[in-house]
């Protein structure tokens, strides 16, 4: 057998995710939240390198407000693989964050999903994907989903992933907002407006596993459904004027990103999709705005040397 080429430096680029359908249960003991999701991975990507080193560092370009301490998820990862694993945790691990950062995509765990991915690829472990997915889900619930991709459902607290059938691909337009919000503030938000009556709840994934099967834009846009959509506007209420744009401007659905502060708007195609980005942009009610498409694959090497 050919000796194994020893790699020092790897990238891997990881996806932003939306959640097409997000039904919250009960606060449960341990303080997560039963969940029924529709993960669905889009072309917005952190791109995370990482090189052998004399010890574990982590530097950021292109956002601020990432920690660069041991609390940054992918120095988490990078941390809880060795352990795993017996490997040494020296790495330098540069993050090129290209998902907005607390928007509710999943930036963070997009990052975590990448570290582990780009650490197994450079000490070449030999863990299962199954064992890869554990080690992912003791990091955060959505990190799993970063590892796979494509368009998932997810039960227990997200971790639980079963791979949803559908066909083409949709058109999104994600309207960026200044400042984030704190997942842990947005749930808390929920259980606050559940204690004082009752409030409107996703139901089944139903209507949206249909149209994904049917690849039907127009249903997917109808079927979108997030219960932290309330709580995340009640905090943010200035959120509500970016979805009244998207639907004057003909979005065939908008919604919150996860917890916000992120919105997602479903254009027809691609071209719409562009169309519908100049034009929210023109209205001056978000930050920025960014076209992407999904489903697209979960964290992968790009780059190894
Ligand atoms: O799993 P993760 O660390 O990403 O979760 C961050 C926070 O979001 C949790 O501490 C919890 O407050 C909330 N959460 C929840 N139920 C879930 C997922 C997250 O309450 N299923």
């Amino acid at each position: 057998m050919p000796a194994r080429l020893s790699v020092d430096t790897v990238t891997v680029r990881a996806p932003a995710k939306v959640n097409l359908h997000l039904a919250v249960g009960p606060r449960r003991p341990d303080g997560y939240h039963d969940l029924t999701t529709v993960f669905h991975a889009i072309g917005l990507y952190d791109e995370v390198t990482l090189t052998r080193a004399d010890a574990l560092t982590v530097t950021v370009d292109g956002a601020s407000g990432v920690p660069t301490d041991s609390t940054n998820l992918a120095a988490r990862a990078v941390l809880a693989l060795a352990k795993r694993t017996g490997h040494d945790p020296t790495v330098a691990v540069h993050l090129a964050k290209g998902i907005p950062v607390a928007g509710g995509c999943a930036g963070g765990s997009a990052d975590a999903a990448a570290a582990l991915v780009g650490c197994d690829h450079l000490w070449g472990t030999d863990l299962s994907r199954e064992q890869l997915l554990e080690v992912a889900a003791t990091l955060g619930s959505d990190v799993p989903f970063c590892l796979v991709g494509g368009t998932a459902l997810g039960t227990g607290r997200g971790e639980q992933l079963t791979s949803v059938l559908g066909q083409g691909t949709f058109s999104w337009v994600l309207a960026l907002s200044d400042g984030g919000l704190s997942t842990p503030t947005v749930y808390a938000e929920l259980d606050r407006q559940r204690e004082q009556g009752p409030v409107t709840v996703a139901t089944d994934a139903g209507e949206v596993l249909a149209a994904l099967r049917a690849g039907d834009a127009v249903l997917l846009g109808r079927a979108l459904a997030n219960d932290l959509q309330a709580p995340a506007l009640a905090l943010k209420p200035e959120l509500q004027s970016v979805l009244d744009a998207g639907e004057a401007l003909g979005a065939l659905g908008g919604i919150v990103s996860g917890s916000g502060p992120t919105i997602a708007f479903l254009a027809r195609d691609a071209d719409h999709a562009s169309s519908l980005a100049a034009a929210l942009s023109a209205r001056g009610v978000c930050r920025s705005v960014r076209v992407a498409t999904g489903p697209t694959p979960g964290a992968r090497v790009v780059k190894a040397a």
